[in-house]
């Protein structure tokens, strides 16, 4: 038996102690199975059996774990070009979280906006109900109040305009903006997508006064929606770009992305980090972008995707307290009618594991490598338990 009360009472976890995953599978000290369709919050894409990944790290481990960033590493070079490769753009900064990664973000855009000679440029706008990370920069940038209580002072240069709404975006813009910071679709907000218009205009806009566009991709990107990275699917390219989650299958890892043209704003000294980009990581990501980020799995990713929505809809069609089956790809979501904890403790207790998101959202993150069949049985415990 272990001393739970060692931990901070940060979580509320659930009762048992996992021990490992199969397939899709995890498993609790007491032998118990559950269908996995949390995944580590949008992490886990190559499920728990990928003998590749686990061959990458256990080699890595015997040649090299960790040296500083003063040097190069075989594994790092490989990992940057081929995710720069794969998500069109031109550079990247790694750095261990998805929280860290928006850091790098905000200071390469505020570097920028120097480097540029625009001397007063430090303001950033990013949208009501969005959510960033949990670092005092993230959580200044995270639209949801409730997220922010009892930390204040936050970062003061930080406007909040409505999700899918350009005139407020606009409105806020001033002399002083930075960088505009969007989420493709607002996952931990209740899997809302944006509006392509919406993202297009944003663009136009920031292109139009040389603003940073942001894209917030720590969950919408290393595949989910089907895609490398989310914005692929709205065809709307940021000048930034933040990673993490499934970036490393389970391995932390986050990635901060740029332009050339952006990029330029960093300079050596500038950001850093003592684990960022280590090696035992890189082999990771040097797996992921190639089993997972692949068109092979893209296809697949879309296919199941399109398979999850259609069930979710039949489930709609039969329970009234189902109002919405809201997302695209493997981040999808059902709004409803009594707070999500309830279906999630009950699906819990059928062996059936999902998280909430917003208000009144459960939301499916599974493994990438999950197939219909998974998706059966998830429905059937979902059927049962609503
Ligand atoms: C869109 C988005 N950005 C940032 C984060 C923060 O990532 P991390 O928990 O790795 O710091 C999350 C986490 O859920 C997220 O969904």
């Amino acid at each position: 038996m272990y001393n739970k009360k060692a931990l901070m009472n940060t979580y509320m976890q659930l009762p048992n102690v996992f021990t490992h995953g199969e397939d899709i599978y995890l498993f609790d000290e007491e032998g118990n199975k559950y269908l996995d369709f949390v995944a580590g919050i949008a992490v886990n894409g190559l499920g728990y059996s990928s003998n590749v990944l686990k061959d990458a790290l256990k080699e890595q481990v015997d040649k090299l774990l960790h040296i500083s960033n003063l040097y190069y590493t075989d594994t790092m070079l490989k990992a940057a070009n081929k995710i720069t490769k794969v998500t069109k753009m031109d550079k990247v900064f790694f750095c261990n979280s998805g929280s860290e990664s928006i850091e790098a973000a905000l200071k390469l855009a505020r570097k920028y906006a120097k480097y540029k000679g625009y001397e007063n440029r430090y303001e950033f706008i990013t949208m009501k109900n969005s959510f960033h990370g949990r670092t005092m920069g993230a959580i200044s940038l995270t639209g949801q109040t409730r997220y922010q209580k009892g930390l204040a002072p936050l970062l003061p240069s930080v406007k909040y305009a409505e999700f899918n709404n350009f005139e407020s975006v606009k409105n806020l813009v001033n002399s002083n903006t930075c960088a505009v910071v969007v989420e493709v679709i607002q996952g931990e907000g209740g899997i809302i997508l944006a509006d392509k218009i919406f993202l297009e205009q944003v663009r136009a806009l920031c292109d139009d006064k040389d603003i940073c566009l942001v894209f917030d991709e720590v969950q919408t990107g290393a595949g989910r929606l089907g895609y490398p990275c989310g914005h692929m699917y709205f065809d709307v390219k940021p000048d930034i770009m933040t990673m993490a989650k499934g970036l490393g299958a389970g391995v932390p890892v986050g990635a901060c992305l740029a332009t050339e043209k952006i990029a330029k704003g960093f300079n050596p000294g500038d950001h850093a980090s003592t684990f960022g980009g280590n090696p035992l990581v890189m082999a990771a990501v040097n797996i992921v972008v190639d089993e997972m980020l692949n068109d092979s799995m893209m296809e697949h990713v879309r296919s199941v995707g399109e398979y999850l929505h259609k069930q979710l809809t039949l489930l709609k069609s039969e329970f009234k307290c189902i109002k919405e089956v809201k997302g695209i790809g493997l981040m999808q979501g059902i709004s409803l009618t009594y707070p999500p904890k309830e279906l999630t403790s009950k699906a819990y207790e059928n062996g059936l594991l999902l998280v909430g998101a917003g208000t009144d959202v459960v939301r499916f993150v599974p493994p990438l490598v999950v197939e219909n069949k998974h998706i059966d049985m998830m429905i059937d415990i979902l059927r049962k338990v609503l």
